[in-house]
């Protein structure tokens, strides 16, 4: 994601300590969180899961500040606000965060367009990788489900092998998918692949 730097970015993000966390936040202690993003770009799925949801807490992790403090200034804007407060975004990097997360707490995981890692040797790194699946085991409830969406084929293809491999979950949908649940939230990465016609793929497993 290429995004110039925001230089209103510091004071906006000063005004919300709540709920702009960076890496101090790993020090002090993460709060528990029912419902992860891991790289939530610029907010829109988050903030709109939060209004949903004003009973849950969510946390967005993004490395990049750019992408992070649009995030914020979006949380600005009143039609996005939960009066809950019942979300955060937190700029780091998600393998710094996910280790101090308390183990059998998290309800949904979302993976949403990740980076596709093309490349043999990057293959660890995609989020659907088996050792990724593992630490997204540990960190769900026992019911608890990842939700992955991408426009890659090969990521998606991947991923349904990544998920087999690993086993532990169960796959409640995997395939294209129509924007047919009305629990889901549009990104901004899908909303531009959608305008484009190209298909969107996504998984739906559970742990059980
Ligand atoms: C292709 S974008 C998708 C953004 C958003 N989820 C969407 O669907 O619109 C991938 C995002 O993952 C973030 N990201 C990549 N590596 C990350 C990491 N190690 N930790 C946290 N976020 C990361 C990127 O900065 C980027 O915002």
């Amino acid at each position: 994601m290429r995004l110039r730097h925001k230089k209103w970015a510091p004071a906006i993000i000063a005004r919300h300590p709540d709920t702009a966390l960076g890496p101090e936040a790993l020090e002090k202690g993460l709060p528990l969180f029912d419902c992860l993003e891991i790289g939530s770009g610029r907010g829109r799925f988050l903030l709109e899961k939060a209004k949903a949801n004003p009973t849950l807490r969510f946390l967005g992790i993004e490395i990049n500040y750019n992408a992070f403090s649009i995030a914020i200034k979006k949380s600005e804007d009143t039609s996005y606000l939960p009066t809950m407060k019942n979300y955060a975004f937190l700029n780091v990097p998600f393998a710094k965060a996910l280790p101090l997360m308390a183990k059998g707490s998290v309800r949904e995981i979302y993976l949403n367009f990740p980076d596709p890692w093309p490349k043999k040797r990057q293959f660890k790194r995609r989020l659907t990788f088996p050792s990724r699946l593992a630490e997204y085991y540990g960190l769900l409830k026992k019911g608890g489900k990842v939700f992955f969406k991408t426009d890659n084929k090969d990521l998606f293809s991947a991923s349904e092998q990544y998920f087999a491999q690993f086993g532990g979950f169960a796959i409640e949908f995997s395939g294209i998918y129509e924007a047919d649940d009305p629990s889901d939230v549009m990104t901004e990465f899908e909303a531009k692949f959608r305008g484009l016609g190209q298909p969107i793929y996504r998984i739906v497993a559970r742990k059980e």
